[in-house]
């Protein structure tokens, strides 16, 4: 997809459709009354006959017999004021969800001109690109008969003006847009082609693609020799062999502390010895989710080049039960030199995240965020609207609940308070993997928090939010877009 700003006024620009927004009240925006104008009063008309309310969310495609325009499309922005983050998202979305299904190969979004709380230009055409991405993704390589694609090729936005940083934010939510979709053709792949060397191929193809991004992978041999045992103990029973993935990105200074992202690279999690219930399971290949982010966020971070160290860490293996596979009671020494007690072998994802929290000390980062599908608990606490946040620093725990308000990929803090370590004493290990009932999520992020001891670090828990369930089975790409707003901020 093609992005173009346009800043020559309506009545000199042309494309196949153009898209405007009503709202149900109120003032309309410039643009909509250009475009009312220009076709003969064609949307008041719709407007106080009834036809079209602006109710927010819905849309109208009317074909227009002549001008520069072979369609318009409205949609509805609702009460005037209304809009926010999380409402203006899907307005964008309601808008190309529509275009999609129509025969546009170009269209002109006069989307960027409507009021948004809190929110500039800038952001409202970050969200148009990055939501037209979104939007236009689709899933298919797995079908024999494949859906015809999109038409559109080329999204035009209309701009107030000529500016460089109109012009980035396209760029910006190009970028994260096409993150977010590789991390989601990530998280859809098949488990039985998505597997810990299969992430380690596709880390090699970004570093082949984009020279700003250097990979390397460390074996299951190399990892036994740094004492990665507790991360190993989860590839035991599986054929697959696990893998650490390093993608190291250098934008800024030399001697820059880098922030470091680590992701779960569970390319499917059955549970091991302490199998799980079969409802349901194959959603257990989407527990690379964590893993799949930091994938897409390198990408996004190879395309627009911040001035900033960014390094992304994947802790890759498969949980599987087999003769050979890590029984209940089992005790580790992870490359901390701290001894785990595996009371589930379910409870995988601190263990592999376990001792890629300490593999990163060596980088002095100046932060360390984790992401990862790790609990059940948090889809019960959250749902997928919210993903969870802990940390050992306040500041960095605040910014990436400003980075989520920002780029409407919301997270919601839980309390890593002393209180709940008390859960993870073992009567054979200096802990173990389980704290018991009450408080999972939380008691989840305080195994990671033993090991995350040398820098400032944040847990993201993404199990409800990276992939959705149900009819509308498929990954999010979820928390690129915060994630991507906290490396851009940091970069400055
Ligand atoms: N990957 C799962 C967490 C999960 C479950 C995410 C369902 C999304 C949907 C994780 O490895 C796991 O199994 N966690 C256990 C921990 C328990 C054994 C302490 C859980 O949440 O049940
Ligand atoms: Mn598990
Ligand atoms: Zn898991």
């Amino acid at each position: 997809m093609e992005y173009q700003l346009e800043c020559r006024p309506l009545t000199d620009t042309r494309a196949d459709c153009l898209i405007v927004a009503v709202p149900e009240s109120g003032e309309w925006p410039t643009s909509t009354q250009q475009a009312d104008e220009l076709t003969g009063g064609l949307i008041s008309q719709l407007h106080k006959g009834g036809d079209f309310s602006g109710k927010q969310g819905t849309t109208q495609l009317l074909p227009l017999a002549q001008g520069p325009w072979q369609r318009l499309l409205l949609v509805g922005a609702g009460k005037a004021g209304e809009l926010n983050t999380q409402s203006y998202c899907r307005l964008v979305a309601s808008a190309i969800g529509r275009l999609k299904e129509t025969g546009a190969h170009t269209a002109l979004a006069a989307l960027a001109d409507i009021p948004v709380l809190e929110r500039d230009e800038a952001w409202r055409m970050l969200i148009i690109a990055r939501v037209c991405e979104e939007t236009l993704y689709q899933f298919q390589q797995y079908k024999s008969e494949q859906l015809p694609l999109p038409k559109l090729t080329c999204l035009q936005v209309l701009a107030s003006g000529d500016s460089p940083l109109l012009a980035q934010a396209l760029t910006e939510g190009q970028a994260i847009g096409e993150g977010m979709n590789l991390a989601r053709d990530m998280g859809n792949t098949p488990p039985n082609i998505c597997h810990p060397v299969f992430l380690a191929e596709q880390a090699k193809a970004l570093a082949k693609t984009h020279k700003v991004i250097k990979t390397q992978i460390l074996d299951e041999d190399q990892m036994a020799k740094l004492g990665m045992n507790a991360l190993l103990s989860v590839s035991l029973g599986s054929i697959q062999p696990a893998r650490l993935i390093i993608m190291e990105y250098r934008g800024g200074d030399e001697d820059e502390a880098p922030h470091v992202l680590v992701g779960k690279g569970i390319t499917f999690d059955t549970g091991g010895i302490s199998l799980k219930a079969g409802a349901g399971m194959d959603e257990m290949k989407y527990d690379m989710c964590g893993a799949a982010s930091v994938l897409g966020t390198m990408h996004a971070v190879a395309s627009l080049k911040p001035q900033a160290n960014i390094i992304g860490v994947i802790a890759a293996a498969e949980n599987m039960p087999s003769d050979r596979a890590t029984r209940p009671g089992d005790i580790v020494t992870s490359m901390s030199g701290q001894t785990i007690e595996v009371l589930n072998t379910d409870a995988e994802g601190r263990m592999v995240l376990s001792d890629a929290l300490t593999y990163v000390e060596r980088f002095k980062p100046a932060s360390v965020v984790d992401i990862a599908t790790l609990t059940g608990a948090c889809i019960v606490a959250l749902g997928d609207k919210a993903s969870a946040v802990m940390g050992n620093n306040d500041s960095l725990v605040q910014k990436l609940l400003r980075c989520g308000q920002q780029s409407g990929d919301r997270v919601w803090e839980l309390p890593l308070w002393d209180e709940y370590q008390r859960q993870l004493d073992s009567n054979f290990a200096d802990m173990q993997n389980i704290g018991g009932k009450g408080a999972g999520s939380i008691t989840a992020g305080c195994f990671l928090s033993r090991f995350a001891t040398a820098y400032p670090w944040a847990h993201l828990d993404v199990a409800g939010t990276a992939w959705l369930s149900g009819k509308e089975k498929g990954a999010t790409g979820r928390p690129v877009p915060l994630l991507m707003e906290y490396l851009l901020t940091q970069a400055g």
